[in-house]
């Protein structure tokens, strides 16, 4: 009788443990987060494990909505991040993603990014210079920057820096997009590097400059 209340008593505790097991089931995903260059928009985050069998379930919504949307292409995807340039286009909204991760025997809580504006938390890139050295001159072309870019600021211009060979710096501006500058009174045999920089007028915003480019003149 007492064996008996005793082995009762285990498959009771045993059955609370393995209860207790399933309600913890799943960790959600960690750190999600946004990271945008140019309005190309990606949600990142941390597997939970390292099991190979998780699968991805992604939502977004704009801040001051009730209702969460699905990615339809994260859904039970393998991969820790998804695209949302598609969705997060509006430089006047706020947004939020959310990610749940599920295995074949668990699914896990939402894990909530914080909010995300593109307008403010999207890096413009400097463009990229291209450089050529004539008996004239120095030619300096820019690259414009992805046609989202421009489509969103109208406005933007460049900033070019060079470096002379005393250690001084000489800037321009440039109107995007398609234009080029002659840089005169350049020494015979001389090394020039040059930087560019993205500027955004109307929000106050630029570019980090970007690395610099070398040419000796002819
Ligand atoms: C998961 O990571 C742990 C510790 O890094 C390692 O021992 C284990 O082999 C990994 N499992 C898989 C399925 O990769
Ligand atoms: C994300 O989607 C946008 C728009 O469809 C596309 O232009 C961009 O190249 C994609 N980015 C990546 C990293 O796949
Ligand atoms: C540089 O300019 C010269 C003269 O206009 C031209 O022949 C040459 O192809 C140019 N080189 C590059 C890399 O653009």
């Amino acid at each position: 009788m007492r064996n008996m209340r005793a082995l009762l008593g285990a498959a009771v505790l045993l059955g609370t443990m393995r209860a207790a097991l399933t309600q913890v089931g799943l960790l959600p995903p960690a750190q999600v987060h946004f990271d945008s260059v140019d309005y190309k928009t990606t949600v990142l985050w941390t597997p939970p494990s390292n099991s190979s069998s998780l699968k991805y379930f992604v939502q977004w919504k704009i801040y001051g909505e009730p209702l969460w949307v699905n990615v339809n292409h994260c859904q039970g995807i393998q991969k820790p991040k998804c695209n949302l340039s598609d969705v997060t286009s509006d430089l006047t909204e706020w947004y939020y993603a959310r990610v749940q991760v599920s295995s074949p025997a668990a699914t896990s809580p939402w894990a909530l990014s914080r909010r995300f504006s593109p307008r403010w938390d999207s890096k413009i890139s400097p463009p990229f210079l291209r450089l050529n050295s004539t008996q004239r001159g120095i030619t300096v072309r820019v690259k414009p920057p992805r046609a989202q870019v421009r489509k969103k600021h109208r406005d933007l211009f460049f900033k070019i820096y060079l470096t002379r060979e005393n250690g001084q710096e000489e800037e321009w501006e440039m109107n995007c997009c398609f234009h080029k500058l002659n840089i005169k009174n350049v020494k015979r045999k001389a090394q020039y590097c040059l930087q560019a920089q993205t500027v955004l007028p109307l929000q106050a915003r630029r570019s980090m400059r970007s690395e610099a480019v070398c040419i000796t003149s002819k």
